[in-house]
């Protein structure tokens, strides 16, 4: 097991799960500009999109294999065709989906790791980096939210999340494998999925006023999310991936709030609308508040944060970009 020092991206081949989506295809961006020697990419295209890796294909290094991690022998098959080194753990489907697919969102995030750690513990790779989530700790019993918050998922997604970050302890504990948690808050960024129902709030927001419809409050907009620019959550990932020991996790956060109330009306500003803000009930299991620490990931790294208005700026500016203007 190497010790806290030795994780290193250079000439290493790595394996991303869900690296078409949204994180997961500006990790494989820094992992090419940090030296990997080849990415790997599965991804069943869930809300994955092979245009998120046009940039990462440049470079010759990368692979998508349009596959489903749940299934062992597709995971298996990677393994046999490539001498992989690292994994990061990013597969997982939205959790919205878990009030559609309550089952099968809790398995999307229990099956794959477990497809990936049986390998670990035969030998397949050396290490591990999986992606939890700050869902895991449901709403805050107190604040800011440290490592050792109590996990107390509200929503199947997040169950599962629970139960992978678990899967991960114990794998470590009884096999004495290499595999640490990075445990990112809400993100944002450029190529996150924009289409409903799956949409997380900001381009969900940009893409209805964009497309003259009106952007909606639910539950009254007091409930607040630590919102942390995408960029700075992978380099912070590869970063802490670096140095952080076996079976331990890091959240990944800015230690700021922002209420949703606030942040409709920041995109409102930010696009020009003055129109209508429909009020709506509260979503099912939303969390009140996810006011995060990021102590231990500043004892460990020097984390750069992303301004949020420069940050909200640059991501609304891409899906402009993209997706045009029709109002
Ligand atoms: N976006 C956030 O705010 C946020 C916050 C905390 C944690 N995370 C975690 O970060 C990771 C990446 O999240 P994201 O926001 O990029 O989500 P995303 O939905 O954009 O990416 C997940 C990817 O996994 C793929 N996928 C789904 N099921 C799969 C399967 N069975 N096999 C292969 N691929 C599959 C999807 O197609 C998608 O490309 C996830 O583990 C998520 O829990 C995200």
């Amino acid at each position: 097991m190497p010790n806290q020092t030795t994780r290193s991206i250079e000439n290493k081949a790595v394996l991303v799960t869900g690296g078409a989506g949204f994180i997961g295809s500006h990790l494989v961006d820094e992992l090419l500009v940090r030296g990997a020697s080849e990415v790997v990419v599965i991804d069943n295209l869930f809300v994955g999109n092979p245009d998120n890796l046009t940039d990462a294909h440049a470079a010759g290094k990368v692979t998508l294999f349009k596959d489903d991690a749940e299934i062992a022998s597709s995971v298996d098959a990677i393994f046999e065709q490539h001498d992989i080194d690292l994994v990061f753990n990013m597969a997982t489907k939205a959790l919205n989906y878990s009030f559609t697919n309550p089952a099968n969102a809790f398995a999307t995030n229990v099956n794959v790791v477990l497809n990936l750690l049986d390998h670990q513990r035969r030998g397949s790779f050396e290490s591990m980096c999986h992606f939890s989530t700050s869902e895991v700790y449901g709403s805050a019993v107190y604040e800011p939210m440290d490592e050792a918050h109590p996990r107390h998922p509200t929503t199947t997604y997040a169950a599962g999340k629970v139960a992978a970050d678990l899967a991960v302890e114990s794998y470590v504990n009884m096999f004495d494998i290499d595999a640490c948690i990075v445990r990112p808050f809400n993100n944002y960024g450029p190529r996150q999925n924009h289409l409903p129902p799956l949409a997380g709030i900001i381009p969900l927001t940009a893409n209805r006023i964009l497309n003259n419809g009106t952007p909606e409050i639910h539950g009254g907009g007091t409930q607040t999310r630590d919102f942390v620019f995408v960029t700075d959550t992978v380099k912070a990932a590869l970063d802490a991936f670096a140095k952080l020991p076996s079976g331990e996790s890091v959240n990944i956060s800015t230690d700021n709030e922002v209420s949703i109330d606030d942040l409709i009306h920041m995109i409102c500003d930010q696009l020009g609308y003055s129109g209508e803000i429909l009020q709506q009930p509260a979503r099912a299991a939303d969390v009140a508040c996810h006011h995060a620490s990021n102590a231990k990931l500043r004892s460990l790294i020097d984390f750069g944060i992303t301004p949020f208005d420069e940050g909200l700026s640059n991501t609304l500016a891409w899906y402009v970009d993209r997706f045009g203007d029709h109002r």
